[in-house]
């Protein structure tokens, strides 16, 4: 379909799932177990509710910001997320490009099936990016790719770091794909990985089980013994002066330690992200937004040392606006980026940040707010999700 008959995200992944193949589908789609923090992702943000205020001159809005010092066009940004060529030839550079207009961030996935150097080739002067690490056992090898990034410190302005995914979690969408594959291969696929298993996905890890999906194959070789005290020092060192972004972050618990951290250690981390990796690591584990309220009222100090950024289940303009009103400095979009590659290349995530922007702008005007700076927690009553 034309992308402007396209009107919100529920027709971009429609249009999407009607283009992709049936692999990338089940690799985007999936999340762990039941989906239950998939879903209850973006059923946090309807709980929550509007309170609009009226009689304030709306003719302008501006939706612009900064992100770690640099200026933005729109806090909303694209979270990081493997494989965008599954989708589209277009690939992460074609993320790119599509929102580049818009003036957002994009955070790079570690496993991007472009070169970090492709991917910002063509950026526009002013717009940024993140690369996302996932620690490797092999230390030399991360610190080699985090050497490649900081030379391109023109572009990428920080590093992050997923903690949410120390092991791999059980996708079933996923796995149930890679089976299907593998029998299709070979009716009788070994447990323990055999030639087919290695022919399909190319690869010749020790656990590429066949019927082991995308997820589990990509996770080979990730350091599972990540700590505040060994892995910030080293990273900060490797970082040469970048800052460090926290991502996965789910508990006031630890966005304290993390304040706790960057306030001891000036100039490491100095954001991060409440996520629950769209619900694809542990199942039923909160939404961003429970994350925000146990912040504000455990520890609000932590929005003053650092910035907070969200993702999860952001599908409305109202959703975006709702996790600034809360305190979220920033807010990112994994699949709808995805799912708008998958629908139209370039041009499809273009359309995603278009139809976003344009709900943001409008519900802000709605509430009665001129800027982001105006937004806060007197436009919420967020009284049904503070009972769940
Ligand atoms: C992800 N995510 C992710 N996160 C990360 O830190 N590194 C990664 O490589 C990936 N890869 C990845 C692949 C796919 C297909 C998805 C859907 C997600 C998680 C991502 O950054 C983000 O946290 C979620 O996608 C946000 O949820 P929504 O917007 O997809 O609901």
């Amino acid at each position: 379909p034309p992308l402007h008959t396209l009107l919100n995200m529920d027709d971009i992944e429609a249009a999407a799932k009607s283009q992709v193949s049936k692999k990338c589908w089940a690799y985007y789609f999936s999340a762990a177990d039941d989906l239950i923090s998939k879903s209850y992702n973006t059923e946090a943000y309807r709980k929550i509710h509007l309170r609009p205020r009226v009689f304030i001159d709306v003719t302008s809005c501006s939706t612009a910001t900064t992100l770690l010092g640099h200026p933005v066009g729109t806090p909303l940004y694209v979270s990081p997320a493997a494989m965008a060529r599954l989708a589209h030839p277009d690939g992460e550079a074609g993320i790119a490009r599509g929102i580049s207009r818009f003036g957002a961030m994009q955070l790079v996935s570690h496993n991007a099936s472009m070169s970090p150097e492709q991917i910002v080739a063509d950026a526009k002067p002013g717009q940024i990016f993140g690369w996302q690490i996932y620690v490797q056992n092999n230390r030399a090898k991360s610190e080699a790719m985090l050497e490649r990034i900081t030379r391109m410190r023109d572009k990428y302005k920080c590093i992050v770091l997923t903690l949410d995914a120390p092991v791999p979690s059980k996708r079933e969408h996923d796995e149930k794909a890679a089976l299907e594959a593998a029998m299709q291969f070979n009716p009788n696929p070994s447990p323990t990985g055999g030639a087919a298993a290695k022919q399909t996905t190319g690869s010749d890890k020790p656990n590429a089980a066949a019927g082991s999906g995308i997820g589990q194959q990509m996770f080979f070789g990730t350091a599972a013994d990540l700590t505040w005290h060994t892995t910030l020092p080293w990273l900060a060192k490797h970082a040469r002066g970048l800052p460090i972004v926290l991502k996965g972050i789910q508990t006031h618990e630890d966005a304290y330690l993390a304040a706790r951290y960057a306030r001891a250690h000036p100039g490491t981390v100095q954001a991060i992200i409440l996520s629950n990796h769209g619900g694809r690591s542990v199942d039923t584990a909160p939404p961003a937004v429970h994350t925000l309220l146990e912040i504000r009222k455990y520890c609000p100090e932590v929005f003053d040392v650092i910035e907070v950024w969200v993702d999860g289940g952001v599908k409305r303009g109202t959703d975006v606006v709702k996790a600034l009103c809360l305190g979220a400095k920033a807010v990112g979009v994994g699949r709808p980026a995805l799912w708008g590659l998958g629908a139209g290349g370039w041009k499809g995530v273009e359309r995603v940040f278009e139809i976003f922007q344009d709900e943001i702008v409008t519900c802000m005007k709605m509430l009665g707010a001129r800027n982001l700076s105006e937004l806060g927690p007197h436009f919420l009553n967020t009284r049904m999700v503070e009972r769940d």
